[in-house]
């Protein structure tokens, strides 16, 4: 007899070939939108396990609905704020993720942000196309060099170091902060410094924290204020992990230069006064947006979901449930 497992939206062909193969009862659902809360709550009941998304909260009630059977909830990201882990171990229900494959993709997208937003691409783009422009001037979208600057990493794990690597192309001076010393970005030049310094001195500040009680708003108001008004902010780790009132109101008034995103604190709706701001640039969540990293997420989120599900512990767990 095979697994029962639900899919709480589809995902790329590799991944659900090889849970065909060892799922008798493969239910994807059919919307190509995060799943209500009634449908994951239906959609889960009865089933071995589960390959979720960041859209789904599962929490308790979730993990209760799924009933005793259940294994394991595969996140379809890195990031796993979305899901009680905790309340999942306790439920002998494994919680796994998708780590190292999206890393250097991520990196190449918080570049493509932190280039957009100081050369004022998209700004230049839409003025562009809206026919207006009349030559080249002089003193038309003048921005901030990269080559050169100075460059803040909050989070030296694998997409921090990814971005840093990046950085050293450009001649950067590099500046981390973390709780330890990380050899691979002292092998970079980079230099571990506190929050307020590397805030202080840098050019780029570019965010790469997990989403956790301790990173919740970890920058607001007062981090702003410590930043040069002539720097940058790029943010693809968690949307919270900025206080995104507070962003709005620097970057109105001129208090940083500018920022560029890809998450948010309420996805799918951008706090009020953001878009109507031209010195950011933003984008929908898609750090690891490629065809071939998303084929590689679908791959290993259905090898954990399976391995799990066969009583083996799975490769990328995030948590150790009591009773497995
Ligand atoms: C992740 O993996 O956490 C990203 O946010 C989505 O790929």
């Amino acid at each position: 007899m095979g697994f029962r497992v639900f899919v709480t939206r589809r995902i790329p062909e590799a991944g659900l070939e090889l849970l065909r193969r060892e799922c008798s009862d493969l239910h994807i659902s059919p919307h190509d939108r995060a799943a209500t809360r009634e449908e994951l709550l239906r959609g889960v009941a009865g089933r071995d396990g589960v390959l979720c998304h960041l859209t789904d909260r599962v929490d308790d009630e979730v993990l209760a609905a799924a009933g005793p059977a259940c294994r394991a909830f595969a996140n379809y990201a890195v990031g796993y704020n979305n899901i009680d882990v905790a309340a999942a171990a306790r439920r002998g229900i494994w919680v796994t993720n998708t780590p190292g494959v999206l890393t250097e993709t991520t990196a190449d997208l918080a570049w493509a942000l932190l280039m957009s937003v100081a050369r004022r691409i998209v700004e230049s783009d839409r003025f562009f196309r809206s026919g207006r422009w009349d030559g080249w001037g002089p003193m038309q979208f003048l921005g901030h060099d990269i080559h050169g600057a100075t460059l803040g990493v909050i989070g030296a794990g694998r997409i921090g170091q990814a971005v840093a690597r990046r950085a050293t192309g450009f001649g950067m001076r590099i500046l981390y902060c973390g709780r330890r010393d990380v050899p691979e970005m002292q092998q970079l030049g980079a230099v571990r410094v506190e929050l307020d310094a590397l805030l202080a001195a840098s050019d780029f500040v570019s965010l790469h924290v997990p989403l956790t009680d301790a990173t919740r708003h970890l920058i607001g108001r007062r981090e702003l204020g410590l930043m040069k008004p002539t720097a940058y902010l790029i943010n693809t780790a968690r949307g919270p992990v900025v206080d995104e009132v507070a962003l709005v109101e620097a970057l109105r008034d001129k208090r940083i230069a500018g920022a560029g995103l890809d998450v948010y604190e309420e996805e799918p709706m951008p706090t009020a006064g953001l878009i109507e701001l031209p010195n950011v640039v933003c984008v929908c969540h898609i750090g690891s947006a490629t065809e071939a990293t998303r084929s590689k997420m679908a791959e290993m989120a259905a090898m954990n979901l399976l391995a799990a599900m066969r009583g083996e512990v799975p490769p990328h767990a995030v948590n150790a449930p009591h009773s497995s």
